[in-house]
C-alpha cells in the first residue's frame, strides 16, 4: 500500500536533520486550513522547548530546506512556529498514479469472536451489530495483511436450551428422545425453527411466573449438561435446525466464520481447564460454588470474583468463556482475541480476562474487548415492537428491505427484490458502523434509506454513477490510463482525500471501530459528486484533461469498492 504521509513525514524529518534537530516522531496532518495548506506540521513548539530556541526561528530554517523541494508547491510559516504545506500538482499526480493498494501478508494471527447467535432463539438487533462489526473487522484484518480466524460462539448449551428441551418435553411427552428406555434408533420427529422461536418465549416467561418450572428447567439443563443419550440427541436435532436457519441470516448479513464453534464446545474442555487452574491454587470455595478471585488494587469499582462452579456443580458463561480461551490458546496460538460483544457484558469480559491473565492462559495472546453500544428505538430506548417485545432481526431487516424497494428506481423492472435487499443491506449496515463502536444510536428507517446523507443507499448509488460513466466512456471508445494534469480545486480535492486511505484504515484496526471508513467514503463520494456535477467529462474536448478525469473516476471507484467490501456491502449493478 502505498503511504502518503509517511513520505510526506520523512521528508520533514529530513529537513529537521538537516537543520541540526532530532525529532523522534513527526506528525503531518492535513490541514484544516486549506486556503493556507494542504497540510501542517505542528511539531516545532515542542523541539523549540528542547533546544531552548525561539519557534518562529527553527520553523524558519525548517521552511527555507523545504522550499528547495519540488514536491511543494508551497512551505510557509504561520503563528508562533506552525507549518503550512501544499503539494505540488505534479507530486500529487505522481503519487496517484502508483496502483498499489494492497499490504504484504504477515503472521500475526488475530482471532474474532462475533456473531454470538443463541440456539433455538431468534436473533436480535444485538446480534446484528455483532455480526455487522465484526465481520467488517475480519474483513479489515485481512486486508490489512493479518491473519484471522472467525467463530461465531454459538450460545448453545446453557439455561436457554434447558427451558426449550423442558417445553417440548411437556407438550410432546410421546417423543422417544424422553422415554427411559431411549435407544436412539428411528426418531422421526420434526422440528422447525418456527416451533423452536415460539417456544423459546413461552417458557423463559414461565420459568418466570413459576418456581416449580423453573427448578424442573435447571433439572433439564444439568441433564444437557449430563448428556443424558436422549436429552443429547434431542439437542442435536435442534442445533441442526436452528444452526441452518442461523447460517441463512448470516447469509443475509453476507456474514461467514471460520468456526461454527459454541459454549457446548468448550464445555468438552472444562475438566481440563479445571485440573489446570486446581494445580495453581487461585479457585477458592465460596458459599458452596468455586470461584476466582480478580480485583486489582487500583480498581475504582469493586469487580466481583469469577464463578467458575455453581452450588449444584453446573457450569456457567464464566466457564465455557474459559474454557474457550483455553482451547483456542491451545489448538491456534493466536497473538489476539477479539470480542465483538454488547459493551453491557463488559463486566464478565473484565472477570474472564483478568482469570486468564492470573492463570497464565494467555501469557503470548492479548485479549480485546471490543464492545459496542445499543441500536436504540425512536425513544432512544433500546430496542422493542410495537408491543413491548424484542424486535426479532428478521422483522427489522423485512421493515428496511420494504422501504429500499419504495424507493427503488421503477424503471428497473429485473431483479427488484434482490437490489432491494443489496440496498436494505447497506442502509443497515452503514448506519450501524456510522457512529463510533461504543455509541448508541436510534433506528430510524427512512433516514438509513435515504439517497441522500450519509447512508449505504448515498454511496452505492453514487458508486453505481461512477461505474456507469467508465462504462458510457468505454462504449464510447474513450482510454485513459493514468492521470496527466490537475484541472482544477475539485479534481484536486479529490487527490488530497485519497491520500488518507493508509491512515483510515489503520486507524479503524487501532481503534476497532469502522466509523473512520464510514465517514471517509463519505468524504470521498460528496467530493467525487461535487467533481462530477461540475466537470463535463465525456464532453471534455481537451483529451488529457479528459483521461486525467476518468482515471480519477477509475481510482474514487476502486476505493469505494475496497471499502464497501471490507464493510461487507454488496454493491448491485444498477438501483
Ligand atoms: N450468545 C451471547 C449473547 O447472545 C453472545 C456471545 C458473545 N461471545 C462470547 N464469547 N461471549 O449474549
Amino acid at each position: 500500500m502505498k503511504k502518503f504521509y509517511k513520505l510526506l513525514e520523512e521528508k520533514v524529518k529530513n529537513s529537521l536533520d538537516v537543520c541540526g534537530y532530532k525529532c523522534d516522531e513527526v506528525v503531518v496532518n492535513e490541514s484544516n486550513r486549506p486556503d493556507l495548506g494542504d497540510y501542517q506540521f505542528n511539531g516545532i513548539m515542542p523541539l523549540a522547548k528542547v533546544y531552548h530556541k525561539n519557534p518562529i526561528l527553527i520553523a524558519g530554517e525548517v521552511v527555507d530546506v523545504l522550499k528547495k523541494d519540488p514536491f511543494f508547491k508551497d512551505v510557509s510559516m504561520a503563528g508562533p512556529g506552525f507549518i503550512n504545506l501544499s503539494i505540488s500538482d505534479d507530486a500529487l499526480i505522481n503519487f496517484a498514479n502508483i496502483d498499489d493498494y494492497a499490504y504484504p501478508k504477515n503472521d500475526h494471527l488475530i482471532f474474532l469472536d462475533y456473531g454470538g447467535a443463541n440456539v433455538a432463539k431468534s436473533l436480535h438487533v444485538g446480534h446484528l451489530r455483532s455480526a455487522n462489526i465484526g465481520e467488517a473487522l475480519k474483513r479489515l484484518c485481512n486486508y490489512l495483511g493479518y491473519k484471522t480466524i472467525s467463530d461465531t460462539h454459538l450460545g448453545d448449551f446453557g439455561r436457554p436450551l434447558g427451558l426449550v428441551i423442558l417445553e417440548l418435553s411437556k407438550r410432546f411427552p410421546e417423543w422417544s428422545y424422553f422415554k427411559d428406555d431411549y435407544k436412539g434408533e428411528g426418531e422421526n420427529v420434526v422440528i422447525t425453527n418456527e416451533l423452536l422461536e415460539e417456544v423459546y418465549p413461552y417458557a423463559s416467561a414461565k420459568a418466570k411466573e413459576s418456581e416449580e418450572y423453573l427448578k424442573e428447567a435447571q433439572i433439564m439443563t444439568k441433564r444437557l449438561q449430563n448428556k443424558e443419550k436422549g436429552i443429547y440427541d434431542l439437542w442435536l436435532k435442534i442445533m441442526e435446525v436452528s444452526k441452518k436457519s442461523i447460517k441463512e441470516i448470516y447469509d443475509r448479513l453476507n456474514t461467514s466464520f471460520d468456526l461454527y464453534k459454541g459454549e457446548s464446545d468448550a464445555e468438552n474442555c472444562v475438566p481440563e481447564l479445571l485440573s489446570y487452574l486446581d494445580k495453581l491454587n487461585i479457585v477458592y470455595e465460596s458459599e458452596g460454588a468455586k470461584v476466582i478471585d480478580v480485583k486489582e488494587e487500583d480498581d475504582k469499582l469493586e469487580i466481583p470474583p469469577m464463578l467458575l462452579i455453581k452450588t449444584d456443580g453446573g457450569i456457567l458463561y464464566s466457564t465455557t468463556e474459559l474454557a474457550t480461551i483455553y482451547e483456542r490458546v491451545k489448538e491456534y496460538h493466536p497473538d489476539e482475541i477479539w470480542y465483538v460483544v454488547d459493551k453491557r457484558q463488559s463486566l464478565h469480559f473484565t472477570q474472564v480476562f483478568r482469570a486468564s491473565k492470573k492463570s497464565g492462559l494467555t501469557k503470548d495472546t492479548n485479549l480485546v474487548f471490543a464492545g459496542f453500544g445499543t441500536m436504540n428505538g425512536s425513544d432512544g430506548k433500546p430496542f422493542k415492537t410495537r408491543d413491548g417485545g424484542v424486535m426479532r432481526l428478521l422483522d427489522l431487516l423485512e421493515e428496511v428491505k420494504k422501504e429500499s424497494l419504495k424507493r427503488l428506481n421503477p424503471n428497473i423492472l429485473d431483479n427488484r427484490d434482490s437490489i432491494a435487499e443489496d440496498i436494505a443491506m447497506s442502509a443497515i449496515k452503514y448506519a450501524d458502523m456510522l457512529p463510533n463502536i461504543a455509541t448508541d444510536y436510534n433506528f430510524d428507517v427512512e433516514k438509513f434509506c435515504d439517497l441522500e446523507g450519509k447512508t449505504g443507499p448515498y454511496i452505492l448509488y453514487s458508486t453505481i454513477r461512477m461505474k456507469s460513466l467508465l462504462n458510457k466512456a468505454k462504449e464510447n471508445n474513450i482510454t485513459y490510463d493514468k492521470i496527466y494534469k490537475i484541472a482544477n480545486n475539485y479534481d484536486r480535492e479529490l487527490l488530497i482525500i485519497l491520500n488518507n486511505l493508509d491512515i483510515v484504515l489503520n486507524r479503524c484496526f487501532e481503534n476497532k471501530s469502522l466509523n473512520d471508513i464510514t465517514e471517509y467514503l463519505y468524504r470521498l463520494t460528496t467530493s467525487y459528486n461535487r467533481f462530477y456535477t461540475e466537470n463535463y467529462i465525456l464532453n471534455e474536448e481537451d483529451k488529457l484533461k479528459q483521461a486525467s478525469w476518468l482515471y480519477l473516476t477509475s481510482i474514487v471507484y476502486q476505493v469505494n469498492n475496497i471499502l464497501l467490501d471490507i464493510l461487507a456491502i454488496k454493491v448491485p449493478d444498477k438501483m
